[in-house]
């Protein structure tokens, strides 16, 4: 007899997390005996909840707000990226220890990397935002090597935090001035909220980023932002910010259920009409 394997996301509130579907899509596709749920866990609770997940029968879980830095205190070791993002969103067991991790970096990376080969990683990168995202964003771009990356942020001192803590590679610019900074920028992403279903539009003229550069917007509703629109009215490259959320489900969902799922097209039309 084989034994269903469990696992979740946890939030406060979670009902807004699309996890459920993604897993639950895998599972059916790969014919697993298991589970994923949401489950709402008030943040004093937080601490006996994860030291009873093996009771529980729970193989691992995903972590959203807003339990993705207090997860550290409560896990036995965490991973360097986790480390450097400062935030968990992944939870699995090796052996009996339970390790945070941060698949944000992954999932920004390789999204990039598929929908934009011809991406010319020698050159600076242009980042709007400072805030969760822009920590895995920035993280992963270092580790690919980027030579430069700007960036710049509606509240400075975000930005000039970021940049002590992620070294000198980090260049941060004012917000009123991004613009004269696309010049030479072989990748261009926003990852602020603005342009997002409900907040306020990104406004910015990106006319003169050169023809090979790549528009990337880590917001997915809608799909194709205003960024985005602009950038294939350019003819620039563009990647949109649905992938990055397919593709950091991956590594967990390997470690939970022992099988590396795929991101197809059928997956995000799913979301996409989970969207609309
Ligand atoms: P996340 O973890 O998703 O990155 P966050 O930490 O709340 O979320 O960061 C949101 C980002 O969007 C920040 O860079 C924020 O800028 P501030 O640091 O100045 O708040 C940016 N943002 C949100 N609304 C904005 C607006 N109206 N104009 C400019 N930037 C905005």
């Amino acid at each position: 007899m084989t034994t269903k394997i469990n696992a979740g996301v946890i939030g406060w509130p979670i009902k807004q997390s699309r996890s459920p579907l993604i897993h639950g899509h895998w599972l059916q596709s790969h014919k697993i005996d298991g589970s994923y749920e949401k489950i709402a866990v008030d943040p004093s609770d937080l601490q006996s909840f994860i030291k009873n997940l093996k009771l529980n029968n729970l193989s691992g879980l995903n972590v959203t707000v807003p339990h993705k830095e207090m997860v550290f205190k409560f896990a036995d070791e965490v991973t360097d990226d986790a480390k450097a993002i400062g935030a968990a969103n992944t939870l699995w067991f090796e052996g009996d220890k339970l390790i945070a991790g941060n698949t944000d970096a992954y999932g920004f990376i390789t999204h990039l990397k598929q929908s934009a080969p011809n991406w010319e990683i020698n050159k600076p990168a242009l980042i709007l935002g400072a805030g969760g995202a822009a920590r895995a964003i920035l993280y992963a771009l270092i580790n690919e090597g980027v030579p430069e990356i700007k960036l710049t942020n509606r509240t400075i001192e975000r930005a000039t935090n970021l940049a002590k803590e992620f070294g000198p590679k980090i260049k941060v610019i004012e917000w009123g001035e991004k613009e004269d900074h696309l010049e030479n920028c072989g990748l261009l992403v926003n990852s602020t909220s603005l342009g997002m279903t409900g907040s306020a539009p990104l406004k910015i003229n990106i006319k003169t980023l050169p023809d090979t550069a790549i528009c990337y917007d880590i917001v997915y509703a809608p799909l194709e932002t205003q960024l985005l629109k602009d950038a294939n009215t350019l003819g620039l490259g563009t990647v949109d910010g649905l992938g990055m959320l397919l593709h950091q489900a991956v590594p967990g969902f390997e470690k939970w259920f022992g099988v590396r799922p795929t991101v197809t097209d059928e997956l995000r039309q799913i979301i996409l009409n989970d969207l609309r």
